[in-house]
């Protein structure tokens, strides 16, 4: 899923499909053991988030 940022915004990306936000963190990870990937725009842009762990400029 691609996603548009925002230079200079930080970003939580949920890595444990539980979100009903996805690909972003709401908070649903709690108790499964994952965290949050963050992810600092150093640009304005489209990135995908890859297997719930790799980022990449899209
Ligand atoms: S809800 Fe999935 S990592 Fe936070």
């Amino acid at each position: 899923m691609k996603v548009k940022v925002q230079e200079g915004k930080t970003y939580f990306l949920c890595s444990c499909s539980l979100s009903d936000k996805y690909p972003f963190c709401n908070g649903a990870h709690k108790g499964s053991g994952k965290r949050p990937v963050r992810f600092k725009a150093e640009k304005d842009g489209m990135i995908e988030f890859l297997n719930n762990e790799e980022i990449v400029e899209a």
